[in-house]
């Protein structure tokens, strides 16, 4: 079964009767206009205003997508690595149903189950389940597991807790973008689930030859064997507080599955590296560097590989550059890590190496989500980089001839002065008989003000969807900002980059020079005369041909539905002092936002201002 036929089967599934939800265009991969992160890594990222009770443009209760999803997880320290395994990838893409307040655990499952039997064909057999155990807060989760006995009754199977229905606790058994209650800041919502796993036998166990294989196997230990292939989220709660939840106005179903994985099951082979969705990028790589993935010996690199080219052709799509901060940064990271692993493939790499690479990743999305007359400019950024990169290896690598005796600080200067990866420095000292100490390293590495820039702003680790009040307030402030840039500066000014911590906002927009002090003012007075006024901050939801004729401002590039919404602040649409096409949440009256202070301008680029904005009591 291809990839298409899934993704196809999946919506399909869910637009028919009795199901009937609204197929919704997926959003940017790459967020612009999103507050708290910088990809999106879920297919109910951009769902969450409508979670939390907003209506949603389309104006339906039941929604289906596919949504392209990037996930950076250990990317920035250098040691973790999930990649290179059958079945993880950084960029996959989720296949989600969503009910925002409308069906719940008694539809959700049976039809997921359906799904999963009749139209993939998966034996029923092979499948296992699991559901919330429960905590001090959220009592177990017995629905689900009746629910879950009667749907494998009626496929003839036995369905016993422990053999069949396996519980488990909040790390394992509960979602929300930031992981279990205790991870999740004030504001997020969440709540138990229920994954699905799909059996590929005990062989695969003893086949991988895995650390695991020598322990008891159960669907959620990581051996390999079993698949988690979906995902129910019952998101019906606000954490409001520490150890405090709320239950939301409304229950919701959110349901993910990857869309590889269920391509790798229904054709019952566990590698996801062996579906269309790779196959030709293997191909590539077996073309480029003359080795075969058939061997065992060179599957991870292989996999990593074709997995960071993939995500880094789809960054520089959408426009990121290799740089030293956060999209670039992330960019850069894929890139180094793919050379590496070509490096190890074959003893060295070549700028070029990923050109065909990148034109097998094109070439699978073309038409979907990528264009193959954009090819050459993506792959120019790329062999740039790897090229810049061999230069620094080279360098890093005459250091390491002057290193008597390596240690963690010793790497960790090797990394911070020459861009030189752990992992090479290991291997070349392993030969020498030295090791390095992973624990030492990683303290040197917290050290550094890098990852604790990364780290503590969440923002890698794949999204912080903070409503907290301070981001709302600064969220309308950063409105009330754009539009007083325009109606000071002109038209021209357009956002061009946006982040909100709850600190502050940061906005870039492009202005051939800094504001003059004058300005500066100007803006300020009339981004808080607004306050004063205490304007209504409403939003229409209205077709998108219709919402574009009231001059709202495209916050961002994004694919948007035929409805749209149009945050406006003001008494009407016509007079309003700011419209811009926006998903929410904001205040509701603009007395509530405080002070709004201008703290810091900076030049960033040519032709490109940063502003730093607060607000204050
Ligand atoms: N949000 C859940 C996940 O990402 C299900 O869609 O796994």
């Amino acid at each position: 079964m291809t990839s298409k036929e899934v993704r196809e089967k999946y919506i399909n599934f869910f637009k028919s009767a009795p199901r009937n939800h609204v197929e919704i265009p997926p959003a940017p991969l790459v967020l612009e206009n999103d507050p708290t992160t910088l990809f999106t890594s879920s297919g109910m990222q951009p769902l969450v205003p409508y979670l939390m009770g907003e209506s949603h443009p389309t104006g339906s209760k039941r929604l289906v997508d596919s949504q392209p999803s990037l996930r950076a997880h250990g990317l920035t320290s250098d040691d973790t690595e999930e990649v290179g395994d059958n079945r993880h990838m950084t960029f996959f893409e989720m296949l989600g149903n969503w009910s925002l307040g409308d069906y719940f655990k008694k539809e959700q499952l049976p039809w997921i189950f359906e799904f999963f039997t009749k139209e993939l064909g998966l034996d029923p057999r092979k499948l296992y389940v699991s559901a919330f155990e429960g905590n001090e807060f959220v009592p177990k989760d017995e629905e689900s597991i009746k629910i879950w006995k009667e749907i494998f009754s009626k496929a003839g199977i036995e369905a016993k807790e422990e053999e069949r229905i396996f519980t488990y606790s909040d790390k394992k058994n509960w979602w929300s973008m930031t992981g279990t209650p205790e991870q999740m800041p004030i504001g997020q919502i969440g709540g138990p689930d229920s994954e699905i796993f799909y059996d590929f036998g005990e062989e695969l166990k003893i086949h991988e030859n895995s650390p695991f294989s020598k322990e008891e196997c159960h669907p959620n230990c990581d051996c390999g064997r079993f698949l988690e292939v979906g995902n129910s989220v019952f998101i019906q709660y606000k954490k409001v507080g520490e150890n405090k939840f709320e239950e939301l106005p409304q229950k919701n179903v959110d349901f993910g599955g990857g869309l590889e994985r269920l391509t790798a099951a229904a054709n019952r082979d566990p590698d996801v590296f062996n579906t269309d969705l790779f196959a030709d990028e293997i191909k590539a790589i077996e073309e480029v560097s003359g080795k075969s993935y058939l061997e065992a010996n060179n599957k991870s690199q292989m996999r990593v590989i074709s997995d960071h080219i993939k995500s880094a052709t789809f960054l520089v799509n959408a426009g990121v550059l290799p740089s030293n901060k956060e999209k670039g940064y992330v960019l850069r990271r894929f890139l180094r890590r793919a050379a590496i692993k070509m490096r190890k493939l074959t003893g060295e790499f070549k700028s070029d190496d990923f050109s065909g690479i990148c034109n097998a990743v094109v070439a699978t999305y073309d038409g979907l989500y990528l264009s193959l007359d954009k090819v050459g400019e993506i792959q120019k950024v790329i062999s740039e980089e790897m090229g810049k990169f061999n230069t620094t290896l080279e360098r890093g690598l005459k250091e390491t001839e002057k290193i008597q005796e390596i240690n963690a600080k010793k790497a960790f200067d090797l990394y911070q002065s020459y861009g030189f990866p752990l992992e090479i420095t290991k291997e070349i000292f392993a030969e020498k008989g030295q090791t390095i100490n992973l624990e030492e390293y990683k303290k040197e590495f917290a050290k550094h003000q890098e990852l604790s820039r990364t780290t503590s702003a969440g923002v890698f680790k794949g999204g912080l969807a903070d409503h907290s009040s301070e981001v709302i307030k600064l969220h309308t402030a950063t409105h009330l900002l754009l539009a007083s840039l325009r109606k000071i500066l002109g038209e021209q000014v357009v956002q061009k980059g946006q982040n909100i911590t709850k600190e502050r906002s940061r906005f870039d927009f492009p202005n051939p020079e800094k504001l003059t002090d004058e300005q500066l003012k100007k803006v300020e007075n009339m981004i808080n005369d607004i306050i004063d006024k205490d304007l209504s901050v409403n939003f229409k939801v209205m077709p998108k041909d219709k919402a574009e004729k009231t001059g709202a401002i495209h916050a961002f590039n994004e694919k948007y539905a035929d409805t749209v919404k149009v945050y406006y602040v003001g008494n009407t649409l016509e007079t309003a002092f700011s419209k811009e096409f926006c998903g929410g949440p904001h205040v509701t009256h603009t007395s509530e936002i405080g002070r709004v202070r201008i703290k810091k301008q900076e030049k960033i680029g040519s032709g490109l201002i940063r502003i730093y904005a607060v607000v204050e009591k």
